[in-house]
């Protein structure tokens, strides 16, 4: 939910549940049927979204507000817990950055869920113009735009304009390339040689990746 939303008090844990249009432009970029980890799952709203194109392998959330969604910080979470799970990927729509924190805590999950599996994340638009941002573009292989949607899908869009971000901490990459949500080249095209060395390979070595322009 948005930073400019000032007049309204953010909800708890900035719980807002992905609308199906937030949802939407991501599809196209999952490898088919991809087996993920929901680590900031709410409700579940996003699972739902995904269902058909991604295989939800296990959800979690600090408050979890469905039934088979379980308690976890995911900031706690380790290599051993993903592993256990089957989880390819990890797709989520995580708290939005907090006016004044640098980023956080967007930067710190980004950097530790990414480190677990190549990440997407649903996220402003406009992360990418901040300070912080610097922190996170080489490790950024992709965004793709969503646009402003209505989060109270009532008709009225948000303030933000909305994308979904790829984050690997094994990739090193100039910066990220934009991606359509309609057609085009796909993340799975820009990111599928990464993807690849992740499935072959559960070990830590940092991955160098060339993403042409
Ligand atoms: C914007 S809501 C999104 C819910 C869901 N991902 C969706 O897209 O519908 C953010 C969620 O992140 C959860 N959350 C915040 N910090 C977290 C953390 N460190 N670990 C796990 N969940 C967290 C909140 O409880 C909230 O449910």
């Amino acid at each position: 939910m948005s930073k400019r939303a000032g007049q309204f008090a953010r909800r708890a844990r900035d719980f807002y549940p992905t609308p199906r249009a937030g949802a939407l432009p991501l599809l196209r970029h999952l490898p088919r049927g991809v087996p993920y980890w929901e680590p900031c799952a709410g409700d579940g709203a996003l699972i739902a979204h995904l269902a058909g194109r991604a295989d939800c392998v296990v959800a979690t959330d600090l408050a979890p507000g469905a039934e088979g969604i379980h308690r976890l910080d995911a900031m706690r979470a380790t290599a051993a817990d993903v592993d256990a799970t089957g989880a390819e990927m990890i797709i989520t729509n995580p708290p939005w950055p907090a006016p004044g924190q640098g980023g956080a805590p967007v930067v710190g999950l980004a950097r530790h869920l990414s480190a677990l599996r190549p990440t997407w994340m649903l996220l402003p638009w406009d992360l990418a113009a901040n300070g912080y941002f610097d922190g996170l573009a080489p490790i950024c292989p992709c965004i793709v735009p969503v646009g402003r949607v209505s989060w109270m899908e009532n008709g009225t869009p948000g303030k933000d304009n909305a994308a979904w971000f790829l984050f690997d901490a094994r990739v090193r990459v100039a910066g990220p390339v934009v991606l359509s949500r309609t057609g085009g080249r796909t993340a799975r095209a820009v990111h599928g040689r990464a993807l690849r060395a992740w499935r072959a390979a559960r070990v830590g070595r940092t991955y160098t990746m060339e993403v042409a322009a």
